[in-house]
């Protein structure tokens, strides 16, 4: 995918770290980013600084129906998108498995996995009908090994891996899906598991410098390649 074409970008978890980097990236290369968040004062200060032809708007991507109609406002005017990054995921505070509390488990699950669900279910038909597109589920070191403390998390982005390559060997046409590990970066999410040695790895804007030239790279040579991003 040469990144010098304008592309029509949704993204999932734009108001913060490395969604809201990216953002600004894509942004420069002349791309229109459509994205979302919770948290409304986030989302007003997205569309203050990045107007329309960019959009932002206050979805919970755990929640089917706000994904729905979040998809149902832009897809019939802007199309399907040539990527999108189901980005948005949390992170459970360090403990052991045995003391992992349902509620707990289910909201992370909510996000990281039904939420990815969620979009796709709205999103990835028009694509396949379009017959165009990449499809970047974020993943994680922890997608692919493991550490104490983590197990929530680790289920969760476990999962996407195999839904992602799963999903990479449904798409018979030219959409890719390819499950991305971003590597490790001094994020809010980040600080939640390391405290203040994330303080050692670099920062969102920094990553975003060769990240969002990488994905947009990505195509149907990629599909169902778990891959990393450069230099992490
Ligand atoms: N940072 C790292 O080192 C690292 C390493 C490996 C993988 N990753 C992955 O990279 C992605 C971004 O991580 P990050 O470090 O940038 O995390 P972050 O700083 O915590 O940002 C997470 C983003 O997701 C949004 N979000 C969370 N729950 C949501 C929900 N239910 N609905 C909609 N948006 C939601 C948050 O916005 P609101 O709070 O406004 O909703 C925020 O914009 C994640 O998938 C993460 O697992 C990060």
């Amino acid at each position: 995918m040469a990144s010098t074409k304008p592309r029509l970008i949704v993204l999932t978890g734009a108001t913060r770290g490395l969604g809201r980097a990216l953002v600004g990236r894509f942004h420069e290369l002349g791309h229109t980013v459509v994205g979302c968040g919770r948290t409304k004062p986030l989302v007003n200060e997205l569309r203050a600084a990045f107007p329309a032809p960019h959009r932002f708007d206050a979805v919970d991507v755990s929640d089917d129906g706000q994904v729905a109609a979040w998809v149902g406002s832009w897809l019939a005017d802007l199309g399907a998108p040539d990527l999108l990054m189901n980005n948005a995921a949390q992170i459970n505070h360090n403990k052991p498995v045995w003391e992992v509390l349902p509620a707990e488990m289910d909201q992370l699950l909510q996000t990281n996995v039904m939420g990815v669900l969620n979009v796709i279910r709205h999103v990835v038909p028009a694509m396949i009908k379009r017959d165009a597109g990449v499809i970047v589920n974020l993943s994680s070191y922890w997608g692919r090994s493991t550490s104490p403390g983590v197990g929530p998390y680790c289920a969760s982005k476990w999962a996407i891996e195999g839904l992602t390559r799963v999903l990479a060997q449904e798409l018979t046409g030219q959409v890719a899906a390819v499950p991305v590990n971003p590597g490790i970066i001094d994020t809010e999410m980040l600080r939640t598991c390391f405290g203040a040695s994330a303080g050692r790895y670099i920062g969102a804007e920094e990553w975003s410098h060769v990240a969002a030239p990488f994905l947009l790279e990505l195509g149907r040579a990629h599909n169902g390649k778990p891959v990393t991003v450069p230099g992490q």
